[in-house]
């Protein structure tokens, strides 16, 4: 994938944080998920008042576009910070997100941080070596 391609994601992560609901923690976060049809599909991070049932911006990307009929994807940017004070630095997904995008994207998924300067890119076997998937039930 070309840089421009990539920031052309971080800047759809940037606007899909604007939809940010997170009044208890004040992060914010959005995510743009490149399908390999080469749609683009955002979310931001929902919370709750009870905590447990927040979601992440990266869930809410990958939700969305699965139920819109996708399967494959090539990359997802992420980016966070503070809801008053912006992007100052790089927001890694957590680890349930990780186990989400192996369940729907191979090894190679391009995860582009990006900290309001810089970006830096990993493929989801870096940020998830050895992680459980379909083929353990095989
Ligand atoms: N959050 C995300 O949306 N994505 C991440 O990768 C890390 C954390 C959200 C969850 C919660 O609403 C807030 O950030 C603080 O943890």
């Amino acid at each position: 994938m070309k840089d421009n391609e990539r920031k052309k994601l971080i800047e759809a992560a940037v606007e899909a944080r604007e939809n940010s609901y997170s009044p208890y923690s004040g992060f914010s976060v959005g995510a743009a998920l490149l399908s390999a049809s080469g749609k683009v599909y955002t979310g931001a991070n929902i919370e709750s008042a009870s905590y447990t049932p927040t979601v992440c911006a990266e869930r809410v990307a990958f939700f969305t576009a699965v139920h819109s009929g996708e399967r494959d994807f090539s990359a997802i940017a992420i980016v966070g910070g503070s809801s008053e004070k912006g992007i100052s630095s790089f927001t890694p997904p957590c680890g349930v997100c990780r186990q989400v995008m192996a369940e729907f994207a191979k090894a190679d998924l391009e995860i582009i941080l990006y900290d309001g300067k810089e970006m830096k890119v990993f493929t989801l076997s870096e940020l998830l070596p050895m992680g459980f998937g379909k083929s353990n039930l095989e």
